[in-house]
Order: structure tokens, then sequence, then C-alpha cells
């Protein structure tokens, strides 16, 4: 496509440059009938070759959205670019003009017509629903882009009547036992964070303000019955500083001295509680939270940083090497964290032999214990393996983990794993595991369901294309209503 030894722009992660609308999927094994809705997808996608093609990072592609809708047993597909205000001034000047949020170019940025943002934020983080409309976003706007659930079409913008009025999370989670869908906006050079929670259509019934003293990059948070939680780690972030993207430096930092903190907000009462560590790593994304006596109790996957004096370009090694030197930071793991409310103290321990990343739990059950996790991991790792090499399913109960590989001949690559709840289901594993894997042998990808409970075993059914879905970072599954 464009030369360069970028990883990012090449083989699993080389953007597709076509949108299609499949109407029949071929399938291997039976697609279960009581799933009838879409898995929708989200990446990095970038449409016009990069201003700098060496230091384009996978973070500012833009967002391309894939649907595998499911009904009566049967499978099609679409995907699409989400057309942001950024994207349309560079497609009416017919090439890139931006610089990336995350990249490091040096290259100024083009000069830009009248009227257009002075940034471009790219909607490719998450797919979600609010009350059954489907959103996509990106993490630095404050709001989601609306599309349209059956053709994708990009709608406009939804920001919850004007209520975050700056950056809004792409990762809102639901807390299904008090109906309330919770999420987060910051304001980085404000230094404010705005704790949310609506109800189950989107209509805001809380907000609680706290004052945060640096500016971290969050992207992901947790809750449990009575607290948002939040875990800061030493990367920073500031888009919307002067000087920084205009002039081709990345938004993002990493701050020295800076160790681990946690920060609870009560959810009812908005007081925040500070809690420090000796340790340094990053929050990832979490899998569930709940609190047991006078402890919380977080299960996440951390990046640990294993040289905090390092000197360089965060952004050139996180989440993953964009060149090819030594890591200042490790590759994702799982770990339990835990916050002891009587002493103050944060402890936190590594789980698995394995990587692990995209950890998704049964979202019924969030705030409450899990027994089981779901994740993309790297396990059993061969000298070809690039990246993810299986999926994983860990039981907190008995300590044990369960692989799935897929191929026992080479390495095909999954994608973020989404657990699906058969219908009455009561066991909390008693569901479908969906996920998008690519094939390095086809250079296609497909939608591989997994009974949850057998993970290791068959799939129930793949699902393939003949052509790759870049791996990429969110997605749902949305049920037809
Ligand atoms: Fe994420």
């Amino acid at each position: 496509m464009w030369t360069t030894q970028n990883p990012f722009l090449q083989g699993p992660y080389e953007p597709l440059l076509n949108e299609y609308v499949i109407a029949d999927l071929h399938v291997e094994g039976e697609i279960p009938r009581e799933l009838n809705g879409a898995l929708y997808r989200t990446g990095s996608n970038q449409h016009f070759r990069p201003l700098d093609v060496d230091h384009f990072h996978w973070f500012d592609g833009d967002g391309m959205v894939h649907a595998f809708r499911l009904k009566d047993g049967k499978a099609s597909y679409c995907n699409r670019l989400v057309e942001t205000d950024g994207l349309k001034v560079e497609r009416a000047a017919g090439r890139a003009l931006y610089n990336g949020i995350s990249g490091h170019s040096s290259v100024p940025q083009q000069a830009l017509p009248e009227g257009a943002p002075p940034i471009k934020s790219v909607a490719g983080i998450n797919v979600i629903s609010v009350g059954g409309r489907v959103m996509t976003m990106h993490e630095i706007d404050p709001f989601y882009w609306e599309l349209d659930p059956h053709t994708l079409e990009t709608r406009g913008k939804f920001d919850f009547g004007d209520q975050p009025g700056a950056m809004l999370t792409a990762h809102p989670h639901t807390d299904y036992r008090a109906g309330e869908m919770l999420f987060y906006s910051h304001d980085n050079e404000a230094q404010t964070l705005d704790c949310f929670a609506t109800d189950m259509q989107g209509q805001v019934l809380s907000r609680q303000r706290i004052a945060l003293p640096f500016k971290p990059w969050i992207h992901d948070f947790i809750f449990t019955e009575n607290f948002y939680v939040f875990i800061f780690g030493p990367i920073r972030i500031r888009p919307f500083a002067p000087g920084l993207i205009p002039m081709g430096r990345s938004a993002l930092s990493f701050d020295h001295e800076a160790t681990t903190r946690v920060l609870l907000v009560n959810r009812q009462t908005g007081q925040g509680r500070w809690f420090g560590t000796d340790a340094s790593f990053t929050l990832g994304h979490y899998l569930n939270a709940h609190e047991a006596a006078d402890k919380i109790i977080i299960d996440a996957s951390v990046t640990r940083t294993l040289r905090p004096g390092f000197t360089g370009h965060v952004e050139d090694f996180y989440p993953f090497p964009l060149i090819n030197e030594p890591s200042p930071f490790s590759s994702p793991e799982l770990h339990r964290i835990t916050i002891d409310l009587s002493t103050g103290q944060v402890s936190d321990s590594r789980i698995g032999d394995f990587n692990a990343e995209f950890v998704r739990p049964n979202e019924t059950i969030m705030g409450t214990p899990q027994r089981y996790g779901y994740m993309a991991g790297i396990h059993a790792p061969g000298p070809q393996t690039r990246g993810f090499n299986c999926l994983i399913k860990h039981d907190y109960q008995t300590g044990n983990s369960s692989f799935q590989h897929l191929s026992s001949s080479y390495d095909m690559i999954p994608g973020e794993p989404i657990f699906v709840p058969k219908p009455g289901a009561i066991a909390e594993d008693d569901g479908w595991l969906m996920a998008v894997w690519w094939d390095p042998v086809r250079n296609a990808s497909e939608m591989v369901i997994h009974e949850a409970r057998d993970l290791d075993g068959e799939p129930v059914a793949r699902i393939k294309l003949d052509h790759h879905v870049p791996l990429g970072f969110h997605g749902n599954w949305i049920a037809d209503v």
C-alpha cells in the first residue's frame, strides 16, 4: 500500500480501502438461531497516506465500523468509514492534512481551510448502544457519532443533551443492577473529571465533579456498588495544548516522576478519595471490580513500566512497539489490584503466565464478583508470533485458564472477545463468545462464535469474509429489539 516498515500499516493492521455490503456470508457450522442482531467492531483504518507514514500511530487511523449481522441462522456484513469532521476536510482536499494525536511526525500540519477543526479526532475506539442507538467515538471529543444501525451511515453527533462538555470516554459501562449507564468526561486543561450516571436511555441522572492535580491519560474506568474507580498511570495527554499536534508532536507524554495513583469517587456523594502506590503501571482496560468488606478488588489488563527513566517517545512503545528497540513497558498482563479502604494500601499481583488485553466479562454481573474473564492474549508463542495468538477464558474460582488458538499449525490473530448471554441464562458463562480473527494464510478475517462454556472446544460457527478486517479495538453485540 504505502511503502513503509511501519507495522501499523501492514499485515493484520493494513487499512481496508473498500466499503462492502455482502448479503450472505459463507458459514462453517451453524449460527445459533437465538442470535438476532449485529456484532459491531471498529478500529484504526487510515484513509489517506499519513503525512509521515513511518511515524503513523495505530491510535490515529480513521474509524471504520464493521457489522456482522446475524438473523435466522444467516450472516450478512457491511463496513463503512465514520465521516468525522476531520475526514470530511481531508476528503475535500483529496489528501491527509492533519497530524495524528499520538504520532510524532515532526511534520507541521498542513494549512487548513477556514472553519476546519484545528486537530483531527478520528472515531475508531468503540461501538456502543445508548438506548438501542448505535454510537461510535474517539475519546477526545465531547460527543459520540450516531450511526445508522443497518447501513452504518454517519447520522450526526450525540452528546447526552450537551452534557459532557469535555473529552468523553469511549468506555462507558452499565450497572445492570442499578439500571444505570456510567461514564466520565475530563478536561485536561482545566483539570476536572466529571462522573455521570444516566438511565438506560441515556438521560442524565447525576453528575459529580472532581478536581485533578495533574493531566492524566485516562482510557477506561470501572465501578463498584458505591464507587467510580480510576487508576492513573504515568502517561499524560494534552491534545488541545498549543504547539503539540499542529507541530507534529504527540499529545502523549510520560511523567518520569509519577507512580500509579488510584481515585475512588462515591457514586452518591461525589466525594473523592486518593490512594498512592510505589508502583508504575498503566491501566489498559478493566475487566470488572467489586467490593469485599473493606476492600475494593479490581481485575484489569496492566502494562508495567520496566524503565521509569526512559526518555524516548511513549507512543513509540505504547501499547505495542512501533520501533524495533527494547520497550520500557511490559506486554499487557492480567492483574488483580486490591485497595484496602481501612489502611489505604494498594497492592497488585499478576494472574497467569500469559499476556492479555481486551478483557471482557459477562457484563450483566459487573460491579459484583465475577467468576470468569475473557480476553485476547499471547500463550505459548512461536517465533512467528506477532500480536495475540489466542483467546483466553480465566476462571477466578479455580485459578485455571483455557486457551483457544483456532489453528494448530500457524498463528491466527484474534481481536477482543465479546460475551453474549443466552436467553434465560443463569450460569455466568452460559453464553456465546464472539471474536473476529485474522487468518494470515488467506489474508482474510472471520467472525467466530464459541460456546463460552467450551472455549477450548470446536467453534459453533465460523463466518468467513474474503477480505481482512484490520485488527481493531472494541465493539459490542447489539441485539435486535
Ligand atoms: Fe479501549
